[in-house]
C-alpha cells in the first residue's frame, strides 16, 4: 500500500538504535504511546543494555534528516521458564536455558506508515530470535483496540493466544490486551494431552523451585514479577520505581 503522506519514494535503511538517537527516540515514544517511559528505558535502548533494537531511517530525506528515526522496534531476551507464556511452550526440563524474545515497543511515525516498515522491523526481530538456538518464540502484548497493530501481527502469522483482562491501566482506566506469539526454531505450543500435562507439571515444578529459592534467599521484594497493570509493570528491572502516573520503565507494545 502506498502512503500518500510520504512525498517521494523513501530509501529505507535499517540499523541498530544508537546513542545519537536518544532525543528523537524519546520524542517518538511520547507521540505514539499513551504511556510515559522512564529515561532509564531510553538509556538502556540506545546503549544496548539488555535490549536489542532496530531503527528505520529514510536515506533520501533532505535537511540533514537522512539518519533520523522514522520507525523503531525494541526487544529483549527473557527466560522461557520465567515468562508468562511458559505454560504454552513445549516444556523440556533438560533445557532450563530456553529463551524467548519479547517485543517491548514498536512504532512508525505517521507519515511513513503502510510502507512496510513495521513488517520489516518485525522480520528483523524474528530473524534475530531464530538465530538464537535456545529461543523458542517471539511474543508481545497489544492493547485490544489497536486494530492496525493487531492486523499487522495477524498478517505476519503471529498467533493470538490470550486476552488479558484489564492488563493495561492508562489514566485510571483499565484496558484488555492480547498476547501474540510467533514460534521459532521448532518451538510450539504443546498439542497432545500428554504434552500439555507434562508442560504444566514442568512449569509448576520450575515455578515452585523459583519460589523456594527466593524464599530461601529472602529475595522477596514485594513487587510482583508480572503485575497485571501496565503502569506498575517493568520488564527491565524489577527494582525500578513504581510510578502510578502512567510511567513505564520498559514496557510492552500498546
Ligand atoms: C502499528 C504500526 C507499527 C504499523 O506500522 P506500519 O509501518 O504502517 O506497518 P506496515 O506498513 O508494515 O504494515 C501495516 C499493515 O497494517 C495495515 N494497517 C495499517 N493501518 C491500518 C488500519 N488503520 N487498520 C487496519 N489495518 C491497518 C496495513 O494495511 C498493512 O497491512 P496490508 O499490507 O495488509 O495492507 C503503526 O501503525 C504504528 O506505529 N502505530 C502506533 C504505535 C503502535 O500502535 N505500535 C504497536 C504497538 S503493539
Amino acid at each position: 500500500m502506498v502512503n500518500p503522506k510520504v512525498p517521494r519514494r523513501p530509501t529505507l535503511f535499517y540499523r541498530p538504535i544508537q546513542p545519537s538517537d536518544l532525543e528523537i527516540l524519546e520524542q517518538i515514544h511520547g507521540d505514539l504511546f499513551p504511556i510515559r517511559y522512564e529515561s532509564e528505558f531510553f538509556q538502556n535502548v540506545v546503549n544496548g543494555r539488555e535490549i536489542v533494537s532496530w531503527a528505520a531511517v529514510d536515506r533520501s530525506r533532505p535537511n540533514g534528516k537522512s539518519d533520523e528515526l522514522v520507525g523503531f522496534v525494541t526487544a529483549r531476551i527473557v527466560l522461557a521458564k520465567e515468562s508468562e507464556i511458559a505454560d504454552i511452550l513445549r516444556y523440556d526440563s533438560s533445557k532450563s536455558d530456553q529463551t524467548l524474545v519479547y517485543i517491548l515497543t514498536l512504532g512508525v511515525v505517521e507519515a511513513y506508515r503502510n510502507c512496510g516498515i513495521a513488517s520489516s522491523l518485525i522480520r528483523k526481530v524474528i530473524k534475530y530470535a531464530s538465530s538464537i538456538p535456545t529461543c523458542q518464540a517471539v511474543y508481545l502484548h497489544v492493547i485490544s483496540y489497536n486494530n492496525p497493530a493487531i492486523h499487522l501481527y495477524q498478517k505476519m502469522s503471529f498467533k493470538c493466544i490470550r486476552r488479558l483482562q484489564g492488563f493495561y491501566l492508562i489514566n485510571g482506566q483499565h484496558y484488555d490486551s492480547y498476547l501474540f506469539v510467533y514460534y521459532v526454531n521448532g518451538g510450539r505450543s504443546p498439542c497432545s494431552p500428554l504434552e500439555l500435562v507434562t508442560s504444566m507439571v514442568g512449569y509448576m515444578r520450575s515455578g515452585f523451585k523459583t519460589v523456594a529459592a527466593k524464599l530461601y534467599k529472602n529475595e522477596d521484594r514485594k513487587v510482583p514479577k508480572w503485575p497485571k497493570c501496565k503502569e506498575t509493570h517493568s520488564l527491565i528491572s524489577t527494582q525500578n520505581k513504581r510510578n502510578l502516573n502512567a510511567e513505564c520503565g520498559g514496557c510492552e507494545c500498546v
